[in-house]
């Protein structure tokens, strides 16, 4: 299977992230509207995303038996739940591509059938502006056209890279909560700002858009942040006291001690 001979793609779990892909699907031309199918438990959800998006809404067993590409996109808790709802039907051909966090394809695989082709995702939650950095791989029956299926349509919400299931601990604690580390040092430069007498609507804007440009900085130029970094660092500029200061107190070292925990945390939670 690829993207241009997909029937038709499902979501179980219409949620926030759910919503981020679908629209990304979409607005890629990827697949239309109404070859979406979305079930979830809250029926005024789905009128809402049907009448927004034009998708179909439908139940679970309805949104598989529809569907060549299942997204599972219920909280870890739900999972069981959905197992058990599909146990009833067939999984042949069909490609699922699980975003639950935490869940391991081995569990999935366990829950719906031998054989069933299962991938597993860690987006984050950047995937509801179509920009989240993704990170999958493949569980036992999944194949290298799955995997190039599953970049396709991850790309249409964001950038993705496969991995070994071995890192997608580590990757929770680098990507998964990384917008909110990302959030707290926008928060921190615009207090910054505010201190120094800036409004915190200006601050703010500036602080997002300075992260925002670094960041297309590194990623069109495909230079190391240390190079980027010391092109900007004059001798006894004001960015040089600026980054002085940062190492005083330890800022560094606090952002990779947060990645450490929170991917110990990540592991914690999956057992
Ligand atoms: N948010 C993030 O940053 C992020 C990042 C990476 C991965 N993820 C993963 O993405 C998944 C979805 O997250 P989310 O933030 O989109 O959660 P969410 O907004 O709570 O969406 C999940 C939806 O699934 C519905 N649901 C529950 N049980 C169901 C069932 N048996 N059949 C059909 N629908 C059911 C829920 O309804 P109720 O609300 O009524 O229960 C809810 O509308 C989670 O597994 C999460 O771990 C999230």
């Amino acid at each position: 299977m690829t993207s241009s001979n997909i029937q038709n793609i499902g979501f179980i779990g219409a949620g926030k992230m759910a919503e981020g892909i679908m629209k990304g699907l979409i607005k890629s031309g990827v697949i239309h509207s109404e070859k979406i199918f979305a079930s979830d438990i809250d029926p005024d959800r789905l009128s809402w995303l049907s009448q927004t998006y034009g998708i179909k809404s439908a139940a679970s067993l309805e949104t598989v038996q529809a569907c060549d590409v299942v997204f599972f996109a219920v909280k870890p808790q739900q999972a069981d739940s959905v197992f058990e709802e599909l146990k009833a039907i067939s999984l042949d051909g069909k490609l699922i591509l699980s975003i639950m966090a935490g869940v391991p394809t081995r569990r999935i695989e366990e829950g719906l059938k031998t054989g069933v082709h299962v991938i597993r995702i860690m987006p984050n939650i950047a995937a509801t502006v179509q920009a989240a950095a993704s990170a999958f791989c493949l569980g036992k029956w999944a194949t290298a056209d799955d995997a190039a299926l599953t970049r396709t349509l991850l790309k249409t919400f964001g950038t993705a890279v496969q991995v070994e299931e071995k890192h997608l601990d580590a990757i929770t604690g680098l990507s998964g909560s990384g917008p909110a580390y990302v959030f707290a040092f926008i928060e921190a430069l615009a207090d910054g700002g505010v201190r120094m007498g800036l409004s915190r609507d200006t601050a703010l804007t500036l602080a997002a858009q300075t992260v925002k440009g670094a960041a297309k900085m590194l990623l069109e130029t495909g230079d190391h942040p240390a190079v980027l970094r010391d092109r900007v660092t004059s001798p006894a500029g004001t960015t040089s006291y600026g980054l002085a200061e940062m190492e005083k107190y330890g800022f560094k070292n606090a952002v990779i001690q947060a990645v450490v925990r929170a991917t110990e945390r990540s592991k914690e939670l999956g057992q």
